[in-house]
């Protein structure tokens, strides 16, 4: 089992990868950490507390940033919503959080050393101040898994990709700190985009993680519609799975710099940049049959 923890904005697709990793057997989450980025922190941490109370499991949330290291928050409520949960309201939980994100990090790497993969599917920020405040999580993590970047063109700009534009100044951070770094950006999760219809055999499934994951999938589906988009990308779901199932990927090594003025997020090869491992494709076949064997 893959001991992960994962650091998230929910945000729908953060959701939908919060409900995999809990679903899947070869995946042990030690904790979630939130950070600000598709809607304000308040709300990303509320959701990851609202939904794990949902899907009745009992798991601790930290909260970690509430903006950028330099700069003024952007968000994206375009695509997921003013509560970052579109147009789905879960009940509202009664558990607290902490906010010892950081100590929660070391605690894990000191308990498990060289066992535990980051998985950051938002900003960067929380993961950047972590490694600046105790640098010895360079040498205790296993390594760290991001959504993020792009070789391929953006989502947010035409050179950026939405968590690195957020903060660039961590994602800086993060791409230049020696530790394994697997670049997990639209290259690769473009690969996972579905239509309304191909995910019906997923709809019949009555296990909580396939239902709760097909309401979150609808509510995709309206607020995409509304905008004229035909598809849904499980952005975050395609980067938490990537420690553990490396195949289904296509890596290489490449050195990326981090555009911070000019082409503000980009994510560029460069040979001033960090050396990162790149997803540059992904199979979307397999990953059909990942979410249905998994979430059922
Ligand atoms: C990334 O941006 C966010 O809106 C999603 O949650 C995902 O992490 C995709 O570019
Ligand atoms: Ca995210």
């Amino acid at each position: 089992m893959q001991k992960i923890i994962l650091d998230c904005d929910p945000g729908m697709d953060d959701a939908l990868a919060v409900i995999t990793g809990l679903a899947d057997k070869n995946i042990e989450i030690l904790g979630i950490t939130t950070v600000a980025g598709n809607v304000e922190l308040s709300h990303t941490t509320r959701n990851a507390l609202n939904l794990l109370e949902y899907l009745n499991e009992d798991l601790d949330v930290y909260c970690g940033l509430d903006k950028p290291l330099k700069r003024d928050l952007h968000t994206a409520t375009e695509f997921h919503g003013e509560t970052g949960m579109g147009d789905i309201e879960l009940p509202n939980s009664s558990k607290g959080f902490s906010k010892r994100y950081a100590e929660f990090y070391l605690e894990c790497a000191e308990k498990y050393p060289q066992e535990v993969e980051l998985v950051a599917v938002g900003p960067l920020t929380n993961v950047a101040a972590a490694l600046t405040k105790y640098p010895e999580l360079k040498t205790l993590l296993k390594g760290i898994t991001i959504m993020g970047g792009s070789l391929c063109g953006g989502n947010i700009t035409p050179h950026a990709e939405f968590n690195i534009f957020v903060d660039p100044e961590a994602a800086n951070i993060v791409f230049s700190s020696g530790l394994e770094v697997k670049m997990v950006g639209l290259d690769a999760t473009m690969k996972g985009q579905f239509t309304i219809n191909e995910l019906e055999d997923l709809r019949k499934s009555n296990s909580k993680y396939s239902r709760a994951t097909m309401e979150i999938f609808d509510s995709m589906f309206r607020v995409r519609e509304k905008i004229g988009m035909t598809s849904v990308t499980f952005h975050d779901t395609i980067a938490m799975i990537a420690p553990v199932y490396e195949d289904a990927f296509k890596f290489e090594e490449k050195n990326i710099l981090v555009g911070i003025d000019e082409k503000r997020g980009e994510t560029a090869e460069n040979f001033c940049g960090g050396k990162i491992m790149v997803a540059v494709d992904f199979d979307k076949t397999w990953f059909k049959k990942y979410l249905i064997e998994t979430l059922n």
